[in-house]
C-alpha cells in the first residue's frame, strides 16, 4: 500500500475565484497547490475585454501571499456581440488562454451568455483559426428538459453540431457529470476533452437530500445518478489523456447557500487534491492521478508541465466547518490524505 505519494505540481484547469473581499479569502488555497488555473470570466460584469482581463489578472496576483509562484490563465466571457478581434488579439497577446462559453441562463452569472450559437459564430470561426480553446458549459437551457437531463441533451443539440460545423475548433466540456458526457469525450478526437470535479467524483444526486436539504452539495451541473458518478469515475481514473483536472470551484457566503433560493457552486479549492488523491485511492489508481492532475490538462493546452512536485501522505485532516465565510466541500469529514509541508 502506498502511504506517501509525490507527485508534479498540479494545475487546475477551472476555477471560479471571484472578485473583492472573497477573491482575497480564496485565493491563497488554489495558488498554494496549484502552479496555474484557468480562471473562470463570471464575474459581475463578466470578463468580456482585453482590458478587463488584465485588470482582473493583476487583482489576483495582488492577492497572492508573498512569494507564491502560481500563474493564473484568463479566460473570456463569451456574449451574443463578443467580438472577434477583441478576442484574437487578447489570444495573440497572451491574455485570454481560451474562451467560455455559458448558454444564457444555465449557471450562476450567465445572464450576459449566449441565447443563440448562430450569434457568436464569427467569433468561433475565428477561435478556430487562431487554436484558441473554447470552454464549454454543456448544458442546455430549455425550460422544458428536466434539469438532469440538460447536459446529455446539450451533447445531441448543441456539442454535435458544433463540433461538426467548426471540425477544427479545440473544445473543453466543463465539469462533466454524466455517462453520456464521458463516453462523448472519450469517443471525440484530440480536439475535444473535458474537466472533472472533486464532488461530481465523490457525490451523487442523493447528497443533496440526505436527512435533509444539502445546499452545500448543490453545483451545476447538478449531481447525477449514481451509475453516472461511476462512469465519470472511470474516465478520470480511466488514463484516457483527454480528461484533466478542473475543481469548479465556486465559493458563495453561507447566506448565499443557505437560502430561500441558494447559490449553486461547491468551495473545494482548500483540499481539492486530498479530495481527487481519495477517488484515485478508491480506485486503486493512485499512479494515475499524476497525469490527470498535473499533466493531461498541461499537454492539451500546450503549457509547459509545471516545475516542483507536491507530497501527499495518507492520513487526512478534519476538514473544518467554515473556511471564512464559506463552508468547504468535505466540512467535517476526515479525509484519507493530506498534503505535506
Ligand atoms: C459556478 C459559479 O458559482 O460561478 N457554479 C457552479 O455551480 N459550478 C458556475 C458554473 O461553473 O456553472
Ligand atoms: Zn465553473
Amino acid at each position: 500500500m502506498t502511504d506517501r505519494l509525490t507527485i508534479r505540481r498540479p494545475d487546475d484547469l477551472h476555477v471560479h475565484l471571484r472578485d473583492g473581499a472573497m477573491l482575497a479569502a480564496v485565493t491563497p488555497y488554489t495558488a498554494r497547490i496549484f502552479g496555474r488555473a484557468v480562471v473562470m470570466p463570471n464575474l459581475s460584469p463578466p470578463v468580456t475585454s482585453v482590458d478587463a482581463a488584465t485588470a482582473y489578472r493583476a487583482r489576483i496576483m495582488a492577492a497572492l501571499p508573498a512569494g507564491s509562484d502560481f500563474t493564473p490563465l484568463m479566460t473570456c466571457y463569451l456574449t451574443d456581440d463578443a467580438d472577434r478581434h477583441e478576442i484574437v488579439r487578447g489570444h495573440a497577446e497572451g491574455v485570454f488562454t481560451a474562451c467560455k462559453l455559458y448558454p444564457a441562463g444555465a449557471t450562476t452569472n450567465s445572464a450576459h451568455g449566449v441565447t443563440d450559437l448562430r450569434n457568436v459564430r464569427g467569433v468561433l470561426e475565428a477561435m478556430q483559426r487562431a487554436g484558441m480553446p473554447l470552454l464549454v458549459h454543456g448544458e442546455v437551457t430549455d425550460p422544458a428538459v428536466d434539469i438532469f437531463d440538460r447536459e446529455a441533451v446539450f451533447i445531441e443539440r448543441v456539442l454535435q453540431p458544433l463540433l461538426r460545423d467548426f471540425p477544427a475548433l479545440r473544445v473543453v466540456m466543463e465539469h462533466i457529470t454524466t455517462a453520456e458526457a464521458a463516453a462523448f469525450v472519450e469517443a471525440g478526437g484530440d480536439r475535444l476533452a473535458a474537466t472533472i470535479t472533486p464532488q461530481h467524483l465523490h457525490l451523487s444526486r442523493n447528497a443533496l437530500f440526505e436527512g435533509g436539504l444539502r445546499p452545500h452539495a448543490y453545483c451545476l451541473p447538478v449531481l447525477k445518478r449514481e451509475r453516472h458518478r461511476l462512469a465519470v469515475r472511470r474516465a478520470a481514473t480511466g488514463g484516457c489523456a483527454r480528461f484533466f483536472l478542473g475543481t469548479d470551484s465556486a465559493p458563495h457566503e453561507v447566506r448565499a447557500k443557505e437560502s430561500g433560493c441558494g447559490c449553486a457552486g461547491v468551495f473545494n479549492a482548500p483540499y481539492a487534491i486530498e479530495s481527487y488523491a481519495a477517488v484515485f485511492d478508491e480506485e486503486d489508481a493512485l499512479g494515475r492521478l499524476e497525469a490527470f492532475a498535473s499533466e493531461n490538462g498541461a499537454r492539451w493546452y500546450g503549457l509547459p508541465l509545471n516545475e516542483g512536485s507536491v507530497t501527499l501522505a495518507r492520513g487526512g485532516e478534519l476538514v473544518p466547518e467554515r473556511v471564512g465565510d464559506v463552508v468547504p466541500f468535505h466540512a467535517g469529514e476526515r479525509l484519507g490524505w493530506r498534503l505535506e509541508a
